[in-house]
């Protein structure tokens, strides 16, 4: 069944500062984003101060890029940067109304980092969580206000990428939906609402194509009968550069979370979780040639 439309625009909270927890590669491509596309202030945590430096490092040479390449202005670019800050303190998040969260995918630290977010912002500031495949509701479900949670899931490359799946919980109010779907559109992505329910409906599509990719590999297929017979779909990466782009971990727990929701219809792959923890690539390395399996 269809969900749900976007409630009135009007019922929208300004996003003012943007706060990002977690200073991996999606939370750095995210701080990127919302600097270009809102340039209001952007704060990022992460856990240890040398993971934060190391974001906006590599932040400050992503907007360079963007200068070199002509996108932005010298003035823009300082700017940008200038709107940049990096801390461990949550309470630096106190007056940011828009906080996303985009660390490993893990139910009970998601719950807690919330949790210790709503300590320090005000009742009125949204809670988004980038996940790609756990529960939303259940990332909320410690909160005083899970109403303002809402799934804001992005895809990689996120400056690329077209679209944001916006997940509603049974919990998530209008004016927090409103907010996600206008956000969405000022930072010029295609907003979709899904329900709360395993792989929202990107993923859900993915796991199917990837675990189908690792199941008929592990199965005896060759690596590279699989990439050929995959050529027919017409998709801009084979499914095993996909892996690799969307990350081992990442793309093991998509198929892990389908496989338990679904057991007969989703497949794990215990060669994908082997890799993920031997943090190699699967696919091609300069020379074409296979890698990992
Ligand atoms: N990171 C950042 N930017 C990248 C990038 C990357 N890994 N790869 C390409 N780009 C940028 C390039 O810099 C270029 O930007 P500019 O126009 O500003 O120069 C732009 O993308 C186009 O690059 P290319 O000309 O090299 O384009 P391409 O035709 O080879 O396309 C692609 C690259 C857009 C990544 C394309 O291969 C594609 O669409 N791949 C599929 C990606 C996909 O399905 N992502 C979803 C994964 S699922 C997920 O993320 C969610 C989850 O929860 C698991």
């Amino acid at each position: 069944k269809r969900p749900a439309g976007a409630p009135d625009k009007e019922l929208a909270k300004p996003v003012r500062k943007v706060g990002i927890v977690g200073a991996g590669l999606m939370a750095s491509q995210f701080a990127l984003l919302f600097l270009r596309r809102l340039q209001v202030p952007v704060v990022i945590t992460d856990l240890d101060q040398g993971r934060v430096d190391k974001a906006i490092e590599g932040i400050h040479g992503e907007i360079d890029k963007l200068q070199g390449k002509g996108r932005v202005d010298a003035d823009t670019a300082n700017r940008l940067k200038g709107l940049l800050s990096g801390t461990v303190d949550k309470s630096d998040f106190a007056d940011c109304d828009w906080v996303i969260e985009a660390v490993f995918e893990e139910l009970t630290l998601k719950q807690d980092i919330f949790a210790e977010i709503e300590e320090h912002v005000s009742d009125e500031a949204v809670l988004a969580t980038n996940t790609s495949s756990l529960s939303v509701e259940q990332i909320g479900a410690k909160l005083k206000h899970p109403e303002r949670v809402v799934g804001f899931h992005f895809f990689n490359p996120v400056a690329v990428m077209p679209l944001v799946e916006v997940v509603k919980t049974p919990h998530t109010d209008d004016a927090t939906l409103s907010t996600a779907m206008v956000t969405a559109k000022n930072l010029k992505k295609n907003a979709v609402i899904t329900r709360d329910t395993p792989g929202f409906v990107v993923n859900r599509v993915l796991a199917k194509l990837l675990g189908t990719a690792m199941h008929a590999v592990e199965q005896g297929t060759p690596f590279e009968d699989v990439v050929e017979a995959a050529r027919p779909l017409g998709l801009p990466m084979d499914p095993f550069v996909l892996l690799d782009l969307v990350g081992l971990r990442v793309g093991a727990h998509v198929l892990d979370t389908h496989h338990a929701a679904f057991p007969e219809r989703f497949h794990a792959s215990e060669a994908l979780t082997a890799l993920a923890e031997e943090n190699v690539l699967i696919e091609k390395d300069s020379k074409g040639e296979p890698k990992g399996i």
